[in-house]
């Protein structure tokens, strides 16, 4: 069939909540995907930092294959051997304590919304619910965390929204500190603001957030759906610094392209769960589990980790040699491989459609930044070759 036949029946079939390319892929090796037709394409968004390897991984692909004979799902009415495993490599990777696996990472940062509030309510009193989050925030799409995403366009026509959320200014201490109330339970914040913009965090920021919420007893939330395993060339992106979470929300990249998501909990807060108070039926499913003990094993054993800093680095230096020579490009920002560069006066999405009809996938972040999630495996060679085309269209 032909791709814009196949478009054609993908628009009559699919709900319309999605702006969807008129491409159809098939297949995908290393860091190429492949349309119907056969066109191949050098992939920076890797299904929106998912492919943590690339396509086609030959180790995941198998170790999935065997999962695949053994056992799929059993639910969590009893234990598995891939999920103990995975949990135990989450647990030595962060210096955190226990862990809950979920399919997303809209599920994972649930998860961390109710046991931060049942935590806060058992040890501080029913009067501590409050949770704040920052604005120009990303935490996904269910109500609880559309409601946590400090960007009122996503919340359109959606209220009435979670109660108990308040918003503040990221990398701004005394907005932080001026929002907090009697009520105020926990904080929320990503280390780079991914879907608003490869916005980083500031250190020292950082550190006067867990001081404040040791201080007050509120717990500290990471969200490291986009920034976690490997991408920003630490397994986390807090061990960029000399910090820790309480809670530390995942997905993404930590099945690969297989869903899953997961909280990584210090044991004191995890507490604030008991038996019945939290639960997702495929959640530690061994299949999505396997993926993540390829993953975690590749990054952490195989020296994939050291190998993101170095292309992270190469790649920094080569969007700031960009820049160097473009006017329009007034900004390059990000840590390893989740790098963004900020624009000025330019309309992003023909800039990333040209580019795609050269073979370059690309995909924007907050109003004016093209952003750069390759696989983690990519290469100099196919970051040379990128920028070579996304040369052409700046
Ligand atoms: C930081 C962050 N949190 C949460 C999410 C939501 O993840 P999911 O789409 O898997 O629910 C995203 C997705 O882009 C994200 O970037």
């Amino acid at each position: 069939m032909k791709m814009s036949e196949l478009v054609k029946q993908g628009k009559e079939v699919f709900i319309n909540n999605y702006k969807q390319f008129p491409i159809v892929f098939e297949r995908g090796e290393g860091a190429y995907l492949f349309d119907i037709e056969g066109k191949k394409y050098l992939d920076f968004v890797s299904g929106i930092a998912v492919n943590a390897l690339g396509y086609s991984d030959m180790e995941l692909n198998q170790a999935l294959k065997n999962q695949l004979d053994q056992l799929t799902h059993c639910s969590n009415l009893y234990y598995n051997k891939p999920s103990i495993d995975a949990a135990e490599k989450l647990i030595n990777g962060s210096g955190l304590d226990k862990v809950f696996f979920c399919n997303s990472g809209a599920e994972a940062n649930e998860a961390a919304l109710k046991l931060s509030r049942k935590y806060a309510k058992k040890n501080f009193g029913d009067d501590k619910f409050e949770i704040i989050t920052m604005k120009n925030s990303f935490h996904g799409r269910t109500i609880a965390t559309i409601t946590a995403t400090g960007q009122e366009k996503y919340q359109k026509g959606l209220s009435p929204l979670l109660p108990g959320i308040k918003y503040c200014e990221y990398n701004n201490l005394e907005a932080l500190k001026s929002t907090i109330t009697k009520n105020t339970c926990a904080v929320l914040l990503e280390i780079i603001q991914g879907e608003g913009g490869i916005i980083t965090i500031n250190p020292d920021y950082l550190k006067a957030v867990r001081k404040l919420c040791d201080e007050n007893n509120f717990v500290l939330i990471f969200d490291e759906v986009q920034t976690g395993i490997g991408r920003t060339g630490e397994l986390f992106a807090y061990q960029l610094f000399d910090v820790k979470p309480d809670i530390l929300s995942l997905a993404k990249g930590l099945g690969a392209g297989i869903p899953i998501g997961a909280i990584v909990v210090n044991s004191k807060v995890a507490e604030g769960f008991e038996p019945g108070d939290h639960a997702a039926t495929f959640g530690g499913n061994p299949l999505a589990c396997t993926a993540t003990n390829v993953v975690l094993d590749k990054l952490l054993k195989g020296g994939l980790l050291h190998k993101v800093k170095e292309q992270g680095k190469y790649l920094n230096e080569k969007l700031v040699e960009l820049m160097n020579k473009k006017d329009n490009i007034i900004d390059v920002r990000g840590f390893g491989l989740m790098q963004g560069i900020a624009l000025e006066n330019e309309d992003i999405p023909s800039i990333i459609s040209n580019c795609m009809k050269e073979g370059l996938l690309l995909v924007g972040a907050g109003s004016n930044v093209i952003r750069f999630v390759p696989p983690l495996i990519i290469s100099k060679n196919e970051i040379d070759n990128a920028i070579a085309i996304l040369d052409k269209w700046l």
